[in-house]
């Protein structure tokens, strides 16, 4: 047996992996229905065996027989080029885990803690029902009742100085199904307002199942913040009848900045909050009505926005969507993140021109599983770089 031909087979496989999960993030980050993404995962998933089994059998164990000794020059074309391609996705895997580990918090982030919440253990019991994908809640080490509670402190240049201290609390992607309870939300939202916060943002992705809007009272409706509750709704709301769930989040008292800028005047400053729900509802918002100079906040779904964002000289922008990866593999990190950048934003800060980006991991998902990836309430401490 040629142990080194092997060896390269694997790792190209590893590549035709990295493809194949590259186009089903990509295209996740598109505005495609559901049913359009259901088929692409079909091809995915079918794809992800076939090619690698076909060249093992085809190249590796017969034809040119590489796991023998055989050449690889004798491949046929059609097998070169898929070679070629496999090699391209190694790179591309090489380049993403390099990425992945020398990540860091932006110099702006000054400090950081969290705390993590065993959510079963405050309500004594499991808080599931049998809804979509129960059996992934069985899943050995899941961590989807783990609540991971950060806090951020983040320099902000043009935070004016007697905002010094402004918390905003960051939700996100909450993902009601049916097979997560609302005592879930309840208790991880209860912990989440022992603090209190000037604003309360959420960045979309509420419902999966439209019966279930009956839940809001109980979870949004609680949360309270002096300066306002401001939403978005993301691609899962957009699948369910956003005017019926913008109703009820607006009847709440929430705030909708969906392709809008709403402003605030907080301590003789003036606030500016938009909000995008692009690609899959309405335009962006439009900013340029506003003093240049004014602080300006941007929720978005995605964080595919970040260089849109930067463009319209957002000092803010806070996102969801990603859910973190919600299976962070050792070594590889993340795989699987509907953005049109891959893994780049799962989760996490990042700094860029004067623009500070914040995605949120989320509190839960459609498909309930998470490893090394806790659900996520953050918030946010801004502070102020001015002095005068
Ligand atoms: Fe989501």
């Amino acid at each position: 047996m040629d142990w080194l031909n092997l060896i390269l087979m694997l790792t190209l496989a590893a590549g035709n992996t990295e493809l194949l999960v590259s186009f089903v993030n990509r295209t996740h980050g598109l505005k495609i229905n559901c049913g359009w993404l259901r088929h692409i995962r079909h091809i995915h998933d079918l794809a992800l065996l076939l090619f690698p089994v076909l060249f093992f059998v085809f190249v590796g164990l017969r034809g040119p027989g590489l796991i023998w000794g055989g050449s690889w020059s004798d491949l046929s074309i059609w097998w070169k080029i898929y070679v070629a391609l496999c090699a391209c996705g190694v790179a591309g895997l090489v380049n993403s885990m390099i990425r992945w580990w020398c990540h860091r918090n932006p110099k702006c982030v000054t400090s950081t803690s969290s705390t993590v919440v065993d959510i079963v253990e405050q309500l004594q019991s499991r808080p599931l029902m049998d809804g979509p994908f129960f059996w992934m809640t069985r899943f050995p080490l899941n961590e989807i009742f783990q609540v991971e509670y950060s806090e951020k402190d983040v320099v902000l240049p043009r935070l004016p100085r007697e905002w010094d201290g402004l918390t905003v609390l960051h939700l996100s992607d909450f993902h009601f199904i049916g097979t997560v309870t609302k005592p879930f939300f309840e208790r991880a939202l209860t912990i989440a307002m022992e603090k209190s916060a000037d604003l309360v943002v959420f960045t979309g992705d509420l419902l999966d199942d439209p019966k279930l809007i009956e839940w809001f009272p109980d979870t949004l409706g609680q949360l309270d913040a002096t300066l306002g509750r401001f939403y978005v709704l993301g691609n899962h709301d957009w699948e369910i009848d956003p005017p019926r769930t913008r109703n009820a989040l607006d009847e709440l008292g929430w705030t909708d900045v969906g392709g809008k800028t709403t402003s605030l005047q907080h301590a003789n400053s003036e606030l500016v909050i938009g909000g995008s729900e692009c690609p899959w509802m309405g335009n962006p918002p439009d900013f340029s009505a506003d003093n240049v100079d004014t602080f300006r906040i941007l929720l978005s779904h995605t964080p595919d926005n970040f260089n849109w964002a930067i463009q319209q000289g957002v000092d803010l922008i806070l996102s969801g969507h990603n859910h973190g990866g919600q299976v962070v593999l050792p070594v590889v990190g993340p795989v699987y993140a509907p953005s049109i950048h891959g893994v780049r934003y799962a989760g996490g800060a990042f700094w860029q021109s004067s623009t500070f980006l914040h995605v949120n991991r989320g509190l839960s998902g459609r498909y309930p599983l998470r490893w090394r990836c806790f659900p996520e309430i953050s918030r946010l401490v801004l502070r102020s770089s001015k002095t005068t």
